[in-house]
């Protein structure tokens, strides 16, 4: 019998998911269904139920539900680290959840972007549940300074301090910033974690914090954020999250299927130019 798999959403229209797993299961022989589900907001447990009780294997989950299914699961390390899970197995009776999204990150920047964190610096703008779940595959690429700079900047001295608690990032330079104290630091990699290019607005980001030959990442995809066309303006690399995206599904289906997909024709066949 086909094995069901969703992602679950509210809005979930927009969603590459279907199209990626299907591209996974096509070229690794998996027999998959893979569906939108749209959750109404006040019931993401009862739809996983329904889900679940109709046949369901899994499920991906999206916004605004990442940290609704990190309540609702048994949650592996990726998870408890990020407080929030996009990723759920139904195993043995159980709910597993698992955080993809970092690592899918660190993927996406060594191999597709051939870009090691190693000795790197590093600045992530925003301090909300996209930076919460790339934090600990970041921090565990060794980078020499990992600043967090956010508007709330508690938000940021939060995360900081919760990931300045785990014993092996100690030794991690690690730091919260307001924007306006940035002018002076320059970085190798600047990754747009906010919510901000969804709304076509921009992190106020000083032009200067790029260092020579620095990468700007925006966790967006599909479109031409106000952060990517800055960074294209100071001459900056730029990467759009296309590649974070598929890399963390495929992370997704081996979770689920025990096989690794070949991500590269697959991001190659959903680019656009934007
Ligand atoms: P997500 O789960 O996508 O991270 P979130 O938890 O709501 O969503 O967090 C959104 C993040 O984007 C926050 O860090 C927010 O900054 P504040 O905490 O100061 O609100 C940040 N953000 C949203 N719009 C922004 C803007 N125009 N400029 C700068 N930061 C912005």
């Amino acid at each position: 019998m086909t094995d069901r798999y969703a992602v679950v959403g509210h809005p979930v229209a927009h969603s590459l998911s279907p199209e990626i797993h299907a591209a996974f299961a096509c070229q690794t022989g998996q027999d998959i269904e893979y569906i939108r589900l749209l959750a109404p907001l006040d019931a993401f447990d009862a739809t996983m139920a329904r889900f679940r009780a109709e046949g369901g294997q899994g499920v991906n989950v999206t916004a605004p539900f990442k940290f609704a299914a990190f309540r609702c699961c048994e949650p592996a390390a990726s998870a408890m680290d990020a407080q929030a899970v996009n990723t759920i197995a139904f195993r043995g009776g159980k709910t597993l959840g698992y955080n993809t999204d970092g690592g899918g990150l660190v993927t996406d920047l060594e191999r597709n972007r051939a870009f090691s964190i190693r000795d790197k610096r590093v600045l992530v703008m925003g301090a909300g549940g996209a930076t919460a779940g790339i934090m600990h595959p970041v921090l565990q690429g060794c980078p020499k300074l990992l600043v967090i700079a956010n508007r709330t900047l508690e938000k940021a001295a939060g995360l900081v301090a919760r990931f300045g608690k785990i014993k092996k990032f100690a030794a991690t330079a690690m730091t919260a910033a307001p924007y306006d104290a940035l002018g002076g630091d320059k970085f190798d990699l600047v990754i747009n974690a906010t919510s901000a290019g969804l709304r076509d607005e921009m992190p106020p980001l000083p032009a200067e914090v790029f260092a020579a030959g620095s990468l700007a990442y925006d966790m967006v995809y599909g479109r031409q954020t106000p952060f990517m066309k800055f960074a294209q303006s100071a001459g900056v690399r730029t990467s759009d999250g296309l590649g974070m995206l598929v890399e963390q599904a495929a992370e997704a289906f081996f979770i689920w299927r025990g096989v690794r997909p070949d991500t590269r024709p697959v991001i190659a066949n959903l680019w656009k130019p934007a």
